[in-house]
């Protein structure tokens, strides 16, 4: 294994230096070194952590052809996430210098509460934090950001959006997709209610608009709803006035899940629908006839009163998708915020 000098440069020409081994990835490195650099899904999804190479060799591992075009790639760009150097490297990111925090992001002991399967392969966790009471790190989310979950040997690690917003119970909530051979999956399979996690965060930028004055979209599908519904129980604890709509897209009705959280966000704030999407809907079905991109589609076909602010989460097909409707009907990306993920 060799280390080697990475020098990152921001847009506003300032820079930082670390050392980052051959076997570990940019961001990884960084935050050991407490450098932490703006990132959204570390697996090569979403694009977030793209910069330019200006020297040196790298190698870029594992990651999503929509996330950094070929062309991006020629262009000797690419995802930080994901770059394993072969000799010194500098890169230009594209964010300024005050995006990038420094210190060790805080982590904490938590207790499972309840785990309950809400479709065949989803999961709604509940987490009590359990250790560093003083130090609440529910109490720092920004709805829409996630966590670090790792086993309490540390042997395992994924990162998880976080279904709630801020909060001084220590409650962290979850909808985890599980896969048959992924291997903290494996570990949440064979948890059980009252054992321990370490959490580490919260993290991320996906984050409602502080401008904020317009009516709010959020459209999402399978546990990238988790985001977006921290957003709205957000906007909800914030008796916040303005319209907030929910497009929800599956491909069959047992796909679909958390509908009494809908229910509830009905209650609760002061102008909220919600619509249920399914491509291939059972012939009984209420809900709209047809994937969350041709709803979305549909709606701008025949106009908006007030272009809204649009929160997309959900894999990287769904989001492309959904951006594709987005920029063929002009929707300026400045109202645009989006989070997607890798299946
Ligand atoms: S954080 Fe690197 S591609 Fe998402």
């Amino acid at each position: 294994m060799s280390v080697f000098q990475i020098t990152l440069t921001t847009i506003d020409a300032q820079q930082v230096q670390f050392d980052c081994a051959s076997d570990e990835d940019i961001i990884s490195a960084a935050e050991r070194q407490h450098i932490i650099l703006p990132q959204q899904c570390r697996t090569g999804a979403c694009g977030f952590c793209t910069a330019s190479t200006v020297s040196g060799e790298f190698e870029l591992k594992n990651y999503n052809v929509a996330a950094l075009s070929d062309e991006q790639r020629a262009n000797q760009q690419t995802l930080l996430c994901k770059t394993y150097p072969r000799s010194a490297l500098e890169v230009h990111a594209a964010y300024p210098y005050g995006s990038i925090q420094f210190g060790e992001i805080p982590h904490a002991t938590f207790t499972i509460v309840s785990k309950t399967m809400v479709t065949d392969n989803v999961l709604h966790l509940v987490l009590t934090q359990s250790d560093d009471m003083d130090n609440l790190l529910s109490a720092n989310i920004v709805a829409g950001q996630y966590m670090q979950l790792m086993s309490p040997d540390g042997a395992t690690v994924r990162a998880y959006s976080l279904a709630c917003p801020s909060n001084w119970e220590g409650r962290l909530e979850f909808y985890i997709q599980l896969w048959p051979d992924g291997e903290f999956s494996q570990f949440l399979r064979q948890a059980s209610e009252g054992d321990a996690v370490i959490a580490r965060g919260p993290q991320g930028q996906f984050a409602l608009s502080e401008l904020g004055l317009k009516p709010r979209w959020f459209i999402g599908g399978g546990t990238g709803i988790a985001p977006l519904l921290a957003m709205l129980r957000q906007l909800a604890e914030f008796g916040d006035p303005l319209p907030a709509r929910l497009l929800v897209g599956a491909r069959h009705a047992p796909l679909l899940f958390a509908h009494e959280q809908y229910d509830e966000l009905k209650q609760q704030l002061a102008d909220f629908e919600y619509q249920l999407c399914l491509s291939q809907p059972p012939e009984d079905w209420s809900g709209h006839h047809g994937s969350v991109v041709q709803a979305l589609n549909e709606a701008l076909q025949n106009g908006l009163t007030e272009m809204p602010e649009f929160y997309l989460c959900g894999s990287e097909r769904l989001v492309n998708g959904l951006l594709t409707v987005l920029d063929e009907a002009g929707v300026d990306r400045s109202l645009v915020f989006f989070e997607r993920f890798a299946g």
